[in-house]
Parts: structure tokens; C-alpha cells; sequence
């Protein structure tokens, strides 16, 4: 305990001692401080990451909370992945920033750590992290940010920047408009206000224990998030001295609840990836099939863009992540143990819902929810045999049963040069396929699966079409789009073999997504198939592609999951 543990290795310990005393006394601490716990405040905040750029008082809180608490707060950056602010995707960096958060976690002479985060990939990342290093471990978010406002509609980033740039593809917008409604879209300090991936991640850590209830949904400029902070920092004092690991925290059953809480609240497909990663970080496997089988019997309760019309302030408003999990209760694991050090049964007795009856238009009861089952699907096919993941509260409900002709983009780069060709052969009832934009061909596997309407069809009133790819897409977009199709075209999947014309077949209520392409032609396109990814000479991005794991396993590395997997990157190279 304290900052005589994990002495520098100069192969005399005495001496490392003494030089450790030397130095705690450099940053004023006398020999009274030294058996205190340490408790590490695991900063993320970035001036290059916008969404986190509000956390000085966040961080300042904590340590109040710590030092109340006996504590010795020591404030560490890690890597910090800002959304939009990160080329060519956030996601080729979480691994990294996952490997930067157990490593210093690891590194440094550290009792329990605080982690505080935001931007979509970095609450994976340190969950991550966390969960490899397994010290006592606290996560707390900086908070959604407050609606933005225009016409008198509430705005949120980013459904409604995807919706409104969609409109002024459509030319149904001037160039005033798009620009007043730029100005509108991030108005305050906090990651994206719908329910997109950093909210999603938000809920899915309070559900799993790893946050104090309440957390995830308390906007970022409420005075309520910095009590949370202070009572973080208290709280992580108490988990090291009853050594309560995030080992014990994130079981097999707080999966599950946070699966469930997914399912209730319509949240992003990027949690199906990064809880599986994060599982893996602890030994436990969570097969797709898990997140279809829990999504079929837990009830749809959350009215949150994209897939409904409210955001993170009223539905924090509406009770947040404890009125969705008082509502299933009987769904959840309520033995789990959490950061509170107490049980899920524990933390939600003595919550009640708040009483106003508009909030039950923002989180529905479980005996009248919004849809009976829950907001992410699961597909599998000769398209997909490994699995892909469609959201159909943000489809068309008619194309959730829809054959169509195959329109193929060979890459992103392809989608961008041909989409809005006047000449390109493509109806609404055509099916956009994007290859080679999964976790090693991109690589990274950008959020480009949201794939833009042809402008021409666009300008004919269409607003939605069957897209499939091997991609992701951001969890604040919408549409009827089947992402992470795994094994991806990169590596040889069955993606790779799809041409124009060819009928693809995707049927929601059946979970299948099919090429309509018999077994024989399928057979002799394979033999003719030839990678087309280019594999980086060096550095990062080398060991990401040699090493990246597929959607359904993840996209972890194979060396970091706690029982390791051969990477197909690492087999492809071998195969060279
Ligand atoms: Fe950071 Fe959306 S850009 S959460």
C-alpha cells in the first residue's frame, strides 16, 4: 500500500526505497503520508478532444472525495480520443489507449484508480484496462452535454447532424440554414447527448456496477456530477481498503445486466464490440448469440434518439439508468456487487421513480413498453456467418423484411468517388454494400456504415435504403443498416464476394442475412478472390492489423484478451 509498493528495479530495494522517499518528498508528502492509499485519477482530458475538455473541476472533485477520504490523489493523463477530432477513426486508437491505461495503471504505485472519461471510445479503453490491470476501480464519466435548440426543435449531436446534412444533401436546407443549425448542434460542455456510444457505454457501465447509480445521465454542467465526483473519490478509498477489484464487479452476470440495459435503451451497436472486448479483458466470452438472446426478452423502454425523440438530460430527468434497471429488475442479477461496495438489489431499493407521468414517455414501465423486445438484433447467413448487428427501432420497418439488388463499393474511398454519380444504376430498392472497411481493411472499422444516400435519390424524397458493410456506424446514426459483418471482406469474408446485381436477402424477424448467390458460383468467385488491403509497413497500425481481433470477438487485440486468440491479421501474414 501506498508509495512504497512497486519500487523502481535498480537490483537493490533498499535503495529504490530510499529514493522513492527522496522523490514523495519532492511532491510534499512526509513519512506519515506514505502508507496512505494512492489512489490514481486516470485523466483523459484533452484540449484536442472537445468532449472533455470541462473536466478540470470533475478531477478537482475527486480529489476533494479522496482526501476526505484519507486518500493520496495523484492525477495521471492517458491517451484521449476525441470522436471528430481523431483520423481516420477513434476506434484504430482504443486498443492503444486501452494498453496506455492498464500499463500506467500497472506502472505506477497505485492502490485504485479513478478513471474519468467521455468521448465514445475512451470508457471502453479504460474499462479495458481496468479490467487487465484489476485494481480497485472507479469510473466516472464527464456527462452528456445539455439539447441544443433550433426553431424551437431540440437538436442532438450527432443524430441530428446526420439527419439535418442528409437534408441538405437533399437541397432541402440553404446554406444559412445548415449553418445556424452547425451552431446549434454542441452547445455546451459534454460528449453527444443522444443515445449514441459514449451515452451507451455511460449506461452500460452504471449497469454493470462500475459507476455509482445515477452517474450516467447527470448532464455534464449539472452541479450533481461534481457531488458524484467528490462521492467517487470517497468511494474508491473504500474499495481498497475492502480490496474490491473490477474483477469481482464485471462477472459474467454484469454482463448480462449490462447487456440488458443495452437492449432497454435502444443503445449503439459499438457496446456490442466493446463488451466483448472488455469481457475478454477478464476471461469471459459473450458470444453474439448471448446479446440476441437477452435482446428478445428484455423490453424496449428508452424513447431516445436515435431511435426515439428524447435525450440524455430528460432521461436523466426520467430516473436515468436506475429507473430503467428498477424496471427490470427481475431481469438482472441483482447479487452483483458494484462500486458502492454494496449489491444492484442494494443500490435500488431505496430508488423510486420520479412521479411525474410525462417521464414515462421518456423511459416506458415494464408492463407497457415502448416495443416488447429489445433494440439490437443479431443476424447471421452465408453473408454473415460469424455474425452482423442491425439496430430496427432506427430502420425503415419496411425494409426489415427486403430483397434487393446488390450495389457494391469497394472501399470508402470507392463510396466517396461514385455515391452521387448521376450515372450510378441504383434505385431505393437496391441494397449499398460496402467492403474492406472492417477492422483490418479500413483499418480501424470507421463508422462508415451509415452509407449516404445517392444525392439523386435523396432529391426523389428517399430517406432510407438497406445498407450492409462491414463497418460500423456511429451510435447516434440511424437508418436500416447492417454493420460489423463478420468474417470481414478484408480477410476473405463472404462480404468479399458479392457483386452488382447479385440479390441479397435480410430478413429481421428470421435474424438472416442471405446472398442469393448458389454455393457453386460462390465456390468459384472464392478461388478467384485476391486481398486487396494494403497491410502498413510499420509501426501502430502494423500491430493493429497483425493483431486485431473481428467485430464478433471484439476488435481487441489477440495478445490482450486474458486467454489469447490467434488475430486473422497474424494468420494472414503468416500465410504470406
Ligand atoms: Fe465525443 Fe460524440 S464526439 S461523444
Amino acid at each position: 500500500m501506498g508509495f512504497g509498493q512497486g519500487v523502481t528495479s535498480y537490483g537493490d530495494a533498499g535503495f529504490s526505497t530510499f529514493l522513492r522517499r527522496a522523490f514523495s518528498r519532492h511532491l510534499g508528502f512526509d513519512d506519515k503520508d506514505l502508507a496512505k492509499p494512492v489512489i490514481g485519477i486516470c485523466n483523459t482530458e484533452s484540449e484536442v478532444n472537445r468532449c472533455h475538455t470541462h473536466f478540470g473541476p470533475i478531477v478537482d472533485a475527486v480529489k476533494r472525495g479522496v482526501l476526505m477520504q484519507g486518500g493520496i490523489p495523484l492525477e495521471f493523463p492517458t491517451i484521449s480520443l476525441g470522436e471528430v477530432f481523431t483520423t481516420p477513426t477513434a476506434m484504430l486508437y482504443r486498443n492503444l489507449a486501452a494498453m496506455d491505461t492498464e500499463e500506467m495503471i500497472r506502472a505506477q504505485p497505485l492502490d485504485g484508480v479513478v478513471l474519468v472519461t467521455g468521448c465514445d471510445k475512451t470508457t471502453p479503453a479504460a474499462l479495458m484496462g481496468a479490467a487487465s490491470a484489476d485494481v480497485p476501480a472507479i469510473l466516472i464519466t464527464g456527462g452528456p452535454m445539455m439539447n441544443g435548440e433550433y426553431e424551437g426543435k431540440t437538436l442532438g449531436a450527432c443524430t441530428d447532424c446526420r439527419f439535418f446534412w442528409q437534408e441538405y444533401r437533399a437541397g432541402k436546407l440553404s446554406d444559412q440554414e445548415i449553418e445556424d443549425i452547425n451552431q446549434a448542434l454542441a452547445p455546451s460542455a459534454g460528449h453527444c447527448m443522444v443515445m449514441g456510444s459514449a451515452s451507451t457505454m455511460a449506461v452500460c457501465a452504471e449497469a454493470m456496477g462500475m459507476m455509482l447509480p445515477g452517474a450516467a445521465a447527470v448532464p455534464a454542467t449539472d452541479n450533481r456530477r461534481l457531488r458524484l465526483a467528490e462521492e467517487t473519490g470517497r468511494k474508491i478509498v473504500e474499495l481498497v481498503a475492502k480490496g474490491i477489484r473490477p474483477s469481482q464487479i464485471m462477472t459474467y452476470e454484469a454482463f448480462e445486466n449490462g447487456i440488458r440495459a443495452l437492449q432497454a435503451t435502444g443503445g449503439s451497436t459499438n457496446a456490442v464490440i466493446h463488451l466483448v472486448a472488455i469481457a475478454g479483458r477478464l476471461g469471459i466470452d459473450l458470444p453474439l448469440s448471448l446479446f440476441d438472446e437477452l435482446g428478445k426478452t428484455t423490453p424496449f423502454l428508452g424513447n431516445l434518439k436515435p431511435a426515439g425523440e428524447f435525450q440524455m438530460q430528460d432521461f436523466d430527468r426520467a430516473g436515468g439508468v436506475p429507473a430503467v434497471m428498477k424496471e427490470i429488475e427481475d431481469l438482472l442479477h441483482t447479487s452483483c456487487l458494484t462500486v458502492t461496495a454494496q449489491s444492484v438489489k442494494e443500490n435500488l431499493k431505496p430508488f423510486s421513480r420520479p412521479k411525474h407521468e410525462s417521464y414515462k414517455r421518456v423511459i416506458a414501465t415494464a408492463e407497457e413498453p415502448f416495443y416488447q423486445e429489445g433494440g439490437l438484433v443479431v443476424l447471421t447467413g452465408n453473408l454473415a456467418p460469424n455474425g452482423a448487428v442491425i439496430k430496427p427501432k432506427a430502420a425503415s420497418s419496411k425494409f426489415l423484411k427486403h430483397t434487393g439488388r446488390a450495389v457494391v463499393f469497394n472501399s470508402a474511398d470507392d463510396l466517396e468517388k461514385r455515391i452521387d454519380d448521376p450515372n450510378l444504376d441504383v434505385t431505393e430498392n437496391d441494397v449499398l454494400v460496402l467492403k474492406n472497411a472492417g477492422p483490418v481493411g479500413a483499418p480501424g472499422m470507421p463508422e462508415a456504415g451509415m452509407l449516404p444516400i445517392p444525392s439523386k435519390l435523396l432529391k426523389q424524397g428517399v430517406r432510407d435504403m438497406v445498407r450492409i458493410s462491414d463497418c460500423r456506424m456511429s451510435g447516434t446514426a440511424f437508418g436500416t443498416v447492417v454493420l460489423h459483418v463478420a468474417p470481414e471482406a478484408a480477410i476473405g469474408g463472404p462480404l468479399a464476394l458479392v457483386q452488382d446485381g447479385d440479390l441479397i436477402e435480410l430478413d429481421v424477424e428470421a435474424r438472416k442475412i442471405e446472398l442469393l448467390v448458389d454455393d457453386a458460383e460462390l465456390e468459384r468467385r472464392r478461388a478467384a478472390w485476391q486481398p486487396e488491403v494494403q497491410m502498413a509497413a510499420r509501426g501502430y497500425i502494423r500491430l493493429f492489423q497483425e493483431h486485431v481481433l473481428q467485430a464478433d470477438e471484439g476488435c481487441d487485440f489477440d495478445f490482450l484478451r486474458r486467454v489469447p486468440k490467434r488475430a486473422v491479421g497474424q494468420r494472414m501474414e503468416e500465410n504470406r
